[in-house]
């Protein structure tokens, strides 16, 4: 029996995540910060367990005390993510931001990575941002916490190969996706959310190690990779 974690299901991505993932795991487990949409998520999926988990209140503490869930554990995929158009740099918005992306989520994914290693095995896969690619002063926080995501997770890849290690990591890296996530004027190519999450899922599916959606989005991840911005 497959068995599976999702960090934040509760997010627009996530639950359209959650509805692929009915294909491949039986038993699916999934946090959130907010009971009612917990509970809410449950409804829908009946078969899944929830537990509530705010990224920013000592999650390590949280995984800890449910160790004995993970023990049998193959996927954990990791939503959480927090943004604001913050051009003046508004210091309690920003600190939340890197608060949520940098010290939570990077906290979890340690957290898994360490136990994965362990036993040689299994899958974690992150949503980080295109916007970790591409400075924007708007959001100088959201994109530079998903910067520190993809060079984290990139740098634990090399050590993980160095290890000649079995356990695998995700760096999924969607371009505007229409939830309340994408914020600001002029957006454009913003995919639907069942779009961006069946494109994720066929290539979490195959173990890629980064996953750009929706396709015409791997557009300007080329020209990213190509520009030499000074970052
Ligand atoms: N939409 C886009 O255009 C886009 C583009 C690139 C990357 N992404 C990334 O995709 C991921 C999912 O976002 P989404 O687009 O599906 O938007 P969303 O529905 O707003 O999802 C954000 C998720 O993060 C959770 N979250 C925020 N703060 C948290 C905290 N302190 N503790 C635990 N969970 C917390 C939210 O919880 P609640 O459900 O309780 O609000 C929500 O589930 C995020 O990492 C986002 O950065 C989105």
């Amino acid at each position: 029996m497959k068995k599976a974690l999702v960090i934040s299901g509760t997010s627009t991505i996530g639950m359209e995540l959650i509805k692929q993932m009915q294909q491949d795991y039986e038993d699916i487990i999934v946090t959130g910060r907010n009971q009612k949409k917990l509970e809410a998520l449950q409804q829908q999926f009946p078969q899944i367990q929830t537990i509530p988990l705010d990224v920013t209140q000592n999650p390590r503490l949280v995984l800890e005390e449910n160790e004995n869930l993970w023990k049998d554990l193959d996927f954990v995929l990791l939503c959480a993510g927090a943004g604001e158009i913050n051009p003046s740099l508004e210091p309690e918005i920003e600190e939340h931001v890197i608060q949520v992306n940098v010290n939570g989520c990077g906290a979890i994914l340690r957290y898994f990575v360490r136990l994965f290693w362990k036993k040689d095995k299994g899958h974690i896969a992150v949503i980080t941002s295109l916007a970790g690619m591409m400075p924007n002063g708007d959001a100088a926080g959201y994109g530079a916490s998903k910067a520190f995501l993809s060079h984290y997770i990139a740098a634990i890849r090399m050590q993980l190969k160095k290890e000649k290690s079995h356990v695998t990591l995700t760096d999924i890296r969607p371009g505007l996706v229409d939830t309340p996530m994408a914020k600001g004027e002029k957006l454009f190519w913003v995919a639907p959310v069942e779009k961006a999450a069946k494109q994720i899922y066929a290539q979490l599916r195959r173990k890629k190690e980064r996953i750009i959606v929706t396709k015409r989005w791997k557009v300007l991840y080329i020209i990213c990779r190509i520009l030499p911005l000074d970052h």
